[in-house]
């Protein structure tokens, strides 16, 4: 499996805190079959997590890709961010001061839980319009989903791709959280699941429950997609319908 979504830089944000749980979190992978994980620090918060592409990102990207080589953990790391929607978000993804996943035309975008649907949907067609296919992070999490049983088909419609979390299908972050993943599985409108992982501990990147889950929701094909097929387009930048 490929693990689009995980918070294992070490030092970025409020995932891993240093090199040593990264390297816990990589064997956590590895060991539940992700084969290749996407780094996603938080990215273009206000106020927050700014992690801005710089010198120390990839510093410590080539650390931690060193350290996992050294340990030998068959997991390979590709760059990203997992960048949060604001009105100026094309012009730092154009200069590259944001990453999309890999380099990919996918970026991958979050809101604020409680970000109204017509703000959410103005700021996706912007991206849309230069070209690029956002991978809306977590729908199932945000409150205008919620309240709105066709706003995932609305999402897929302004050109957008869904991932799910792993979290989620478990039942980890509430109620409506858990029914729309299910919702969003059974009708086959999802296009990734990822573990959106932040440490060894809790919310953690094994990744083989999520596709078990995905195959009793719906089928092992389905899995599959959403685990390793669309995933590796992501990586090779291929298109997915
Ligand atoms: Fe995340």
């Amino acid at each position: 499996m490929v693990d689009i979504h995980c918070h294992i830089l070490p030092g970025f944000d409020d995932g891993s805190d240093n090199i040593e749980e990264s390297l816990r979190m990589a064997r956590i992978a590895a060991g539940g079959g992700t084969k290749a994980m996407i780094v996603t620090p938080h990215s273009n918060i206000p106020n927050s997590y700014q992690n801005y592409l710089d010198k120390l990102y990839v510093d410590t990207f080539k650390e931690l890709k060193a350290k996992i080589k050294e340990h030998n953990i068959p997991i390979d790391i590709y760059p990203g961010h997992e960048i949060f929607a604001t009105d100026d978000l094309i012009e730092p993804i154009k200069r590259k001061r944001l990453l999309t996943l890999c380099n990919s035309d996918y970026p991958l975008v979050e809101f604020g839980f409680k970000e109204r649907s017509e703000s959410v949907y103005k700021k996706l067609q912007i991206l849309v319009a230069e070209g690029l296919t956002p991978i809306v992070a977590h729908p199932e999490r945000y409150a205008f989903v919620a309240e709105n049983g066709s706003a995932p088909l609305m999402l897929k419609k302004i050109g957008c791709l869904l991932q799910l979390n792993k979290g989620s299908l478990k039942n980890k972050f509430g109620e409506n959280a858990y029914a729309v993943s299910q919702a969003i599985i059974r009708h086959e409108i999802a296009d990734f699941v990822a573990s959106d992982a932040h440490s060894p501990y809790m919310r953690t990147p094994y990744l083989a429950d999520a596709y078990e889950i995905v195959c009793e929701l719906h089928s092992v094909q389905y899995a599959d997609l959403l685990l390793n097929v669309n995933p590796e387009k992501v990586l090779k930048n291929e298109k997915i319908k």
